[in-house]
């Protein structure tokens, strides 16, 4: 049995189908199940991972747990502890590539994402380990700009030239699967990225190729940026943190191209244009 917190989410939920596709028993935890729509014959649990009490029974039978680190607050030592003492012998940390930059270039730790926190406690855990240090997801671009191009031609955003090689987060799943079901990956910190190093500005022209109709990146200050963030509900020290990540790396680049997604699984990894092909809608004004 396979134990998957953040079953619910944007990766958790690749990994729940990547894994039930190919057969293998998996026990998926929400903090509310009833609302919770996964593929048949996954066990779905009640749980909160950042409450180990309402989580020692769902470890029972099972052999590898995928720790996803937004979701345990605190008690990711305990959370493994319990898995340990159930019998567990693997453990998946979802973590990022950004976890040795000092907190206030990381935004997520706003999120109450603990990407440091879940690499540091699969590794003191006992447990069989791998931490999947993932770069930046594909779909944050269609968080960024998929309303302004909904809207319009003109994509505003800071620094037209920042560069990075963003994950297809379906190979995260992937090799997430590969991570839960054997002992290839035990021991490593998988950095993991996408197949091409692009600036915001040649992102939006992938998007503007696939959608068949001509966008202008229009550069906006970091302050302008932010403003613009936190005018639409992020909080104001994610939106800080984020241009202050953008600050640091703009010029050079982010995370460089590792290869590790086509070394593991044997295959090139998305590109760009794939994602962006297979989630248009995002996109795609009507
Ligand atoms: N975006 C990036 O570029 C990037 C890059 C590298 C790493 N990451 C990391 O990836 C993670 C985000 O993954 P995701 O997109 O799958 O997240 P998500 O869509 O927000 O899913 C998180 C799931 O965890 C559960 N959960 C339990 N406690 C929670 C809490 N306190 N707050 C929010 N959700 C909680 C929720 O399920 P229930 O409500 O059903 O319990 C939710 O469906 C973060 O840790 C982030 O730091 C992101």
């Amino acid at each position: 049995m396979i134990l998957i917190t953040g079953a619910t989410g944007g990766i958790g939920r690749l990994v729940v189908e990547q894994l039930a596709a190919g057969g293998a028993p998996v026990r998926a935890v929400s903090r509310s199940p009833e609302k919770a729509v996964l593929p048949d014959g996954v066990e779905i649990v009640q749980g909160d991972p950042a409450r180990p009490d309402t989580m020692a029974a769902h470890f029972d039978g099972v052999e590898s747990v995928f720790l996803h680190a937004r979701t345990f607050g605190d008690s990711a030592d305990r959370l493994l502890a319990l898995a340990v003492e159930r019998g567990a012998s693997r453990v998946v940390a979802l973590s990022a590539m950004n976890i040795d930059d000092p907190f206030d270039l990381q935004p997520s730790r706003w999120r109450g994402d603990r990407n440091k926190e879940a690499e540091e406690a699969a590794v003191a855990s006992g447990l069989a380990w791998t931490s999947l240090r993932a770069a930046s997801f594909a779909g944050n671009t269609a968080q960024a700009w998929g309303a302004q191009i909904r809207a319009g031609d003109v994509v505003r955003y800071v620094h037209a030239r920042f560069r990075e090689s963003v994950l297809d987060e379906r190979d995260l799943a992937e090799v997430a699967a590969r991570a839960l079901l054997t002992d290839e990956l035990v021991g490593r910190r998988l950095e993991l990225t996408g197949p091409q190093s692009l600036s915001h500005e040649e992102m939006v022209a992938v998007i503007a190729a696939a959608l068949g109709r001509p966008l202008r990146f229009e550069e906006r200050t970091p302050e302008a940026a932010a403003q613009h963030l936190v005018d639409n509900g992020l909080p104001e020290p994610w939106a800080h943190a984020l241009m202050a990540r953008y600050a640091r790396y703009v010029g050079g680049e982010q995370h460089p191209v590792t290869g590790e997604v086509d070394k593991i699984l044997g295959r090139p990894a998305r590109t760009y244009a794939d994602w962006v092909a297979d989630h248009l809608a995002a996109f795609r004004n009507g």
